[in-house]
């Protein structure tokens, strides 16, 4: 059994972006109420009274969008400083990053991971349903300036939209030490699209870099999925996170908490959810929430992406992509 010591933890379920492929325009989501949001205590809480003593001492702030959550960078600064907290890491949209990178590094946080599903405005917007490429660029610009290492943009590749894209995305990993990383378009989300769309394999994307550049075997820090490799004289990296066309369950390492706090033992199966909110709320301690966790961690082992028809109807989620924070 792998072990598992990484928790991705969503901020908020809101996003300020409307991606076809996650929370397309035109679809009504609801959102929690303010109080139902875990609070920045009691998230701190869960990590020092519950995860750390449990082995969890790597986190990831995802959301919706994470940069949108009031206070974030007090909260930045609370977790990194936390004894025991290994290593602290977000992934955003870059719409606000311009504005907060240097605050974010200022206070500790060195990794980041930022979404870019294309080089062409047009595309860009036709994707996330906003004109906001050149901010993003910008964002991405500014977390780079500032220096967080590694910086890593996420490509999910959607065939017929972005895939002829690959070459020149894959090429920003050329003149900076960026880890570029192609994601294969997982049933989760807006499902319907992806019944449409379909998805392209990393393999396919793989022959044509290298039939473009040539590959070679390479690695990034990370505590992700992603199979690392290298164009020649690259600073950076391109990686492939394949989990459509080669499961890799069996060497998952996390878990995840939503922003309700709802602790979640796998990305693509419902199965085993615990309402640690709930626990908390109703006065349970600490140790009777570790209790809770240890349960579901090890009932994590028979829980995974082949499985899922055992805690969902195939492909149909009660939560969104938004509100796990992929
Ligand atoms: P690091 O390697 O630590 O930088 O993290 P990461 O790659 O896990 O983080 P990121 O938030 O950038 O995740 C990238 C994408 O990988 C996610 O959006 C998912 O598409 C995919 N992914 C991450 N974790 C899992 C997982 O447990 N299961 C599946 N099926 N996909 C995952
Ligand atoms: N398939 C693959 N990746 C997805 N993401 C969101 N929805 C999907 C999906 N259906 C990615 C985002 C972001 C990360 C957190 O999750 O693009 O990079
Ligand atoms: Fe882990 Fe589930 Fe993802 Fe598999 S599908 S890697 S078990 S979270």
């Amino acid at each position: 059994m792998n072990t598992v010591n990484y928790l991705r933890i969503s901020l908020i379920d809101r996003c300020n972006f409307r991606c076809s492929y996650c929370m397309p325009e035109g679809e009504e989501f609801t959102y929690l109420q303010a109080q139902e949001t875990l609070t920045d205590d009691e998230l701190l809480g869960l990590v020092q009274g519950v995860f750390l003593p449990l082995g969890i001492n790597r986190f990831r702030l995802t959301g919706g969008e994470p940069l949108l959550r009031k206070g974030l960078v007090d909260l930045v600064d609370r977790l990194v400083h936390l004894p025991g907290v290994e290593d602290v890491s977000l992934t955003t949209n870059a719409y606000r990053l311009e504005d907060m990178a240097e605050d974010l590094y200022r206070v500790g946080l060195r990794r980041i991971n930022i979404s870019l599903d294309s080089l062409d405005a047009e595309v860009f917007r036709k994707i996330t349903g906003r004109n906001h490429w050149q901010r993003v660029w910008a964002g991405i610009l500014a977390a780079h300036r500032v220096g967080f290492d590694p910086l890593k943009l996420n490509v999910v590749v959607l065939p017929g939209v972005n895939d002829h894209e690959v070459v020149d995305l894959a090429a920003l990993s050329l003149e900076r030490a960026w880890h570029v990383r192609f994601i294969e378009f997982m049933p989760i989300g807006n499902t319907e699209y992806f019944e449409q769309a379909g998805w392209v394999s990393s393999q396919t994307l793989r022959e044509r870099l290298q039939e473009c550049f040539g590959l070679t075997e390479g690695s990034c820090f990370g505590n992700g999925p992603a199979d690392v490799f290298q164009l020649p004289g690259a600073k950076g990296t391109v990686g492939f996170i394949s989990q459509m066309s080669e499961c890799f369950c069996d060497r998952c390492n996390r878990v995840r908490l939503s922003a309700n706090g709802v602790l979640r033992p796998c990305l693509l199966n419902e199965s085993g959810e615990v309402d640690l909110k709930m626990s908390l709320r109703a006065g349970m301690g600490h140790a009777y929430l570790r209790d809770q966790v240890a349960h579901l961690l090890l009932l994590k082992q028979d829980i995974h992406f082949k499985e899922r028809n055992r805690g969902t109807t195939t492909g149909a989620y009660a939560r969104t992509m938004s509100q796990i924070g992929g």
